[in-house]
């Protein structure tokens, strides 16, 4: 059967869960009443879609997700739109950039285009869930893990695929305040040839000891490359943008670098606004050195939990480097209104980014 025309089983309930109150939100605290769900077996592909409630899984302890951590994950976010519908922000990127996770974890391949019917219909069935106050959304997390009951190392021959839903406020407690970033001296988050450019829970795990290290005040550490210890690659949470000089620069993807939609959505707005734009090899010093020359204008993070993210402040040892008066920089306030303005029914769309559940 064409995958599209896959019947989703659907088993409706409601919780009876208090919805929280959309101006108190926290990120990632509070789920939704359903869940999608498929499995995946080596003789029968994935199967089985359906929609149940929210609840824990039955997954067998000596399952190898649990042992080596094969699992990918993706983070996309529905929005509420003035008309009250609900739409979501190139959905199909994120897919495919599960596809290409999986590849790199040896994860089976999903079909796309029902993952994005899928979690349509999901959302959906939760739709009340949306929150409506101003920065806030319905954050989704696909992600697939490997559930066969085996202790060898080897690929596995289950999965399941699930998206759980989760109403959102800001990702950082900072709000689209400046936050302050360390500079990672010691640890590495992977390298050239590792999984860096895949999204999978290990590169996360791996961040944790640098950022638990960090300063009181820390919001995020800023990773250099694994091999030369030189190179500006990724916050972790976002991809990093630096303007210096009246261009705007951000680290050229080089397989250690995750490929963020919002970072290539800043791309092509800064050039649809002919503001020159660099993706190239940027290191420490030369940003250290644009500061020192007051050429350093503004640095922001770009991604979908964190969205545009100013940064203020760049720590690096005894060294503070403050950025724009640790305030928005006119770069960083124009893309937060525009993704966003974009994103919830605001403004026009220009670039067809919008899907409309
Ligand atoms: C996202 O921006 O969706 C992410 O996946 C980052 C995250 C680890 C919260």
């Amino acid at each position: 059967m064409e995958e599209e025309q896959r019947e989703i089983r659907t088993d409706i309930c409601s919780s009876g869960k208090e919805k929280p109150k959309s101006d108190q939100l926290e990120f990632g605290r509070i789920f939704t009443d359903h869940m999608f769900l498929m499995d995946y077996s080596n003789e029968e592909g994935w199967h089985d879609p359906r929609i149940v409630p929210y609840e824990p899984l039955n997954v067998d302890p000596s399952a190898m997700v649990f042992h080596y951590g094969q699992s990918v994950f993706e983070g996309m976010k529905a929005y509420l739109t003035p008309e009250r519908e609900a739409q979501l922000f190139r959905p199909q990127r994120n897919f495919s950039r599960m596809n290409h996770s999986n590849n790199r974890l040896c994860i089976p391949p999903i079909d796309e285009t029902f993952a994005l019917k899928a979690l349509k219909q999901l959302i959906t069935l939760d739709k009340d869930w949306i929150p409506e106050a101003e920065g806030t959304s319905l954050y989704i997390r696909p992600f697939i893990i490997s559930t066969e009951a085996f202790l060898g190392v080897a690929p596995s021959g289950h999965y399941k695929f699930i998206i759980i839903l989760s109403p959102v406020g800001a990702y950082y407690k900072e709000g689209i305040n400046p936050i302050k970033i360390a500079v990672e001296h010691d640890y590495v988050r992977t390298v050239k040839g590792g999984t860096g450019e895949a999204k999978t829970g290990g590169n996360y795990a791996a961040s944790l000891k640098a950022q638990e290290m960090a300063e009181e005040g820390i919001a995020q550490v800023l990773w250099l490359d694994g091999v030369e210890r030189k190179y500006i690659e990724e916050v972790g949470s976002m991809n990093v943008f630096f303007k210096i000089g009246g261009k705007v620069v951000t680290p050229a993807l080089n397989g250690s670098i995750l490929e963020g939609v919002t970072r290539n959505s800043v791309i092509e707005l800064l050039k649809y606004w002919n503001v020159p734009v660099e993706e190239r090899k940027l290191s420490m010093e030369e940003v250290i050195k644009a500061h020192q020359d007051g050429k350093l204008e503004e640095a922001f993070g770009a991604g979908t939990a964190a969205v545009i993210s100013p940064i203020g402040e760049l720590v690096r040892g005894e060294k503070h480097l403050e950025i724009n008066e640790s305030k928005t920089g006119p770069i960083a306030k124009r893309l937060y209104d525009t993704l966003t303005g974009i994103q919830y029914g605001k403004l026009e769309d220009p670039f067809d980014w919008v899907e409309k559940v």
